[in-house]
Order: C-alpha cells, then structure tokens, then sequence
C-alpha cells in the first residue's frame, strides 16, 4: 500500500484500506504524544499555506511535520503577502512549488482550491479545509478517535449535530463514515442548517441515515456525538447568525438517557453550542481528538513524503 505523493483534496481520495491502515501507522508514532522528535523526515519541508483563520489546524500540520523531524515554510498571514496585491491562487502556489517543497497544506475559504492547487503544483496537496465542502484529514482524525476508541467504526451509530449545512467537517466525515459497513448517522440540527442534498446523494445506499431537529429524541441510540458550531462566517446573511445562535447547546442534561460508553466529539473550535460542563463528564474527548489530529497528520505526511 502507498500513499506516495497523492494529493488528498477529498476524503474519496482514501480507501476504506488506506483509512485503516493510516490508524495502525498513527499508532506507530505514538511516542510524539509525549514530546519526542523523530527523525524520519529531516531536510523535508512543507509549506502551510492558510487562507482562512485556524488553530489547530495549522498547529498539528506544524507540530506533525517538527516532531517528524522536518521543517515547515509558513505562508504567514494572507494580509502581508502579495495576495492583498490582487495575486491569484494558482500563481502563489505554482511559485511556492517552484521552491521546492515536499508537501503544500492548503486552507482557503473558496470550494475547489485545493483542486486548482493539486492540479498547478508537483509537490503533493493537502487540503486542510476548503469553503463549506471538504476537510479530509479533519474527518481523518474523527475516524482515528472513534477507531481508538471503539477498535472498529462498522456497526456503529453516529449522531452528527449543529451547523451541517454550511460546515464542512459533516460532510468530509459523512463521507468517510460511507466507507464502512452498519454504520447509521443522525444528522440533528435546525432545518435551516440540515445537511445537504449534495452531501446525502454521495452517501446514500452505504449508509443508513435519518434527519431529526431535537437530540431528545436520539440520545439513547448513539455511540458518539459529534457537535459543530454555526458557520458565522459562511452564513449568506450574518444577521442570520443572531436567529440561528442558541438554537442549540449540549450540557449534560441534554445527555441524559445516553449509553453509558458514549464519546462527545467536536472539531473544535466551540462557541456556545457545547456547554463547559460537559468538559468534566467522562463521555468528552474534543481535546483528545485535536492531539489525536497531530498524530494521524504525522503519519498521513510521512506515507505522502514515502518515508
Ligand atoms: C473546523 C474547520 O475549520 O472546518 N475546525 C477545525 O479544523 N478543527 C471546524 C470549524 O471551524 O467550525
């Protein structure tokens, strides 16, 4: 199996095979966890180029490449290069890839540029968040954590709540959940948020899904529970926001009833729509997934550098 020098724009750019095989190799670098620097990847260099605000993002593909042993050339903030001059995507990065990195990481707010991006530069493209349509590796290290925690993600009942609409965390993670077999989503969120057609015409027939607005109703049937704050930023009408924020908060009441092995997931980062007190429950573990993106990134990068 080999990942060398794939572009991954989208979560399809995996097979269910290289998903699970990405676990066991993540599991491999465990020892970076717990501060260690190997090195596996020196005198290898990727670029972070991020359009759109971002913190762990930006933080793991850093500390992933470092703790590899290999070096980053960060792209720094949009508004102190010559994009504020008006220059275009594909001539920033065909320039970056004339340096000659390893690997390009790629945020930007526009659907399709890490596309535009795969197609314009030799080195590999990572797509770290495109618009509201892919965020691969972020539904990468959801897999990774539930896997870790439950051994397997088949058969499994998934609860994805919030913003599904305008997020792209949900539909990258839908995705990747219609890889596996048994596994049935409940897609809770307000009607204007639910999820789109688009997002449920790929994954018809490979999973079992329902739509429904209240958690009540659902909370006894999940395994995990995967939360999302609204898209304020991606919203056609901001004035919406003030109407859409408060719809939702999970707090522990709102878990009543749940399985007693339920983990609470999030992408990070929250605002209001998941309540500090849930943090002290033992069903959290948003903080563990984000150290778990660190780990699964390291080995995604070092399968793409084919070290
Ligand atoms: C997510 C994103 O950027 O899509 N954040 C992340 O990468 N952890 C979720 C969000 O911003 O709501």
């Amino acid at each position: 199996m080999t990942l060398k020098g794939r572009d991954i724009v989208s979560v399809f750019d995996f097979s269910r095979d290289e998903i699970e095989y990405l676990f066991k190799k993540a599991e491999e670098l465990n020892d970076i966890r717990r501060g260690r620097t190997l090195n596996i990847a020196t005198g290898k260099l990727a670029a972070i180029t991020f359009f759109e605000p971002s913190t762990r993002t930006r933080l793991s593909f850093t500390m992933a490449m470092k703790r590899l042993g290999g070096d980053i050339l960060d792209f720094g903030e949009v508004e102190r290069t010559s994009i504020a001059k008006g220059e275009t995507l594909a001539d920033t990065i065909r320039m970056i890839d004339g340096y000659g990195v390893d690997l390009i990481v790629l945020r930007h707010p526009s659907e399709g540029a890490s596309k535009l991006a795969a197609e314009v530069a030799e080195a590999p493209v990572i797509n770290a968040g495109d618009g509201s349509r892919e965020h691969p590796t972020q539904a990468l290290l959801d897999l990774y954590t539930i896997w870790r925690e439950y051994s397997c993600i088949d058969g499994l009942n998934v609860g994805v709540m919030g913003d599904l609409k305008y997020g792209r965390t949900p539909s990258s993670l839908s995705y990747a959940l219609s890889m596996f077999s048994n596994v049935k989503v409940y897609y809770i969120a307000p009607k204007p948020l639910q999820i789109r057609e688009e997002v449920l015409s790929r994954v018809k027939g490979k999973i079992e899904y329902l739509k429904c607005e209240d958690l009540r109703e659902v909370i006894d049937k999940l395994d995990v529970l995967y939360v999302t704050r609204i898209q304020r930023e991606r919203l056609p009408h901001p004035e919406d926001y003030e109407k859409l924020k408060g719809l939702y908060t999970v707090t522990p009441s709102s878990l009543k009833g749940c399985k007693d092995n339920l983990i609470v997931m999030h992408p990070l980062p929250r605002v209001t729509e998941l309540s500090h007190e849930v943090d002290e429950m033992k069903h959290a573990r948003y903080f563990q997934q984000a150290v778990n993106g660190m780990v699964i990134r390291a080995a995604l990068i070092k399968e793409i550098l084919g070290l």
